[in-house]
């Protein structure tokens, strides 16, 4: 009968048979990296190319920042604009005598919309929308022979002094007319007209001379 103990695994750590498979490991990890590090050498300017477009010239480049600045400038005026009307009772839409009967002088209504001003054949203003009863083009400053002016989007002539757009015309309501004041000198009213069309104050020459036109906020 056999006594002896069962024999042990010696306790002793053998490195000899870890250092392969270290080896293994580490020769794996390098090669993903280096394949992860030529995927991205190929794809990384696309991702460049996708986020912020192609590279641009100088020349480019200074058409881009130009035509930032002009849009920046347009959205400025318009917040004066707006702010202006916000803060006023009155714009100036031009001195009477500038006025013209057949070349309107586009101005911008308390709502931001376009509107322009012609000399009516009274002598006195006649204000009117510039913003097609249509799909809301801006309308021609240009009067033709019939005292017309025209939505060149599709093709509708209105008639300055009622409004009407032609029979037939796409737009199939009038441009409405705007009410207005004018100012002496002085910057004192001396006459207005409301949207209805009555017109109220001294509108005789003598008085007139040298006298602005303006709109309103509210209507008196
Ligand atoms: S928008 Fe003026 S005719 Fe169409």
């Amino acid at each position: 009968m056999n006594s002896d103990p069962p024999s042990k695994e010696p306790l002793v750590h053998d490195d000899s048979k870890e250092a392969p498979a270290r080896r293994h490991f580490l020769k794996g990890a390098v090669g993903i990296s280096a394949g992860i590090s030529l995927l991205l050498a190929g794809t990384i300017d696309k991702i460049f190319l996708f986020f912020f477009g192609p590279r641009l010239s100088q020349k480019q480049e200074t058409e881009v920042m130009q035509e930032r600045l002009e849009r920046l400038k347009s959205t400025i005026g318009i917040r004066q604009l707006e702010l202006e009307r916000g803060q006023s009772d009155y714009i100036l839409v031009a001195p009477l005598s500038e006025l013209d009967k057949t070349t309107g002088k586009y101005f911008v209504d308390y709502q931001m919309r376009p509107a322009m001003a012609f000399l009516g054949k009274d002598g006195l203003p006649t204000l009117i929308s510039a913003k097609c009863t249509h799909l809301g083009c801006t309308v021609g400053n240009q009067c033709n022979a019939q005292g017309k002016i025209l939505c060149p989007c599709h093709v509708s002539y209105f008639d300055v002094t009622t409004g009407q757009p032609d029979p037939g015309a796409p737009a199939k309501t009038p441009l409405p007319h705007l009410g207005w004041v004018i100012k002496d000198k002085s910057g004192k009213v001396v006459a207005s007209r409301l949207t209805s069309g009555q017109t109220t104050g001294d509108t005789k020459a003598g008085a007139l001379e040298g006298a602005s036109v303006y709109i309103a906020k509210k209507e008196a």
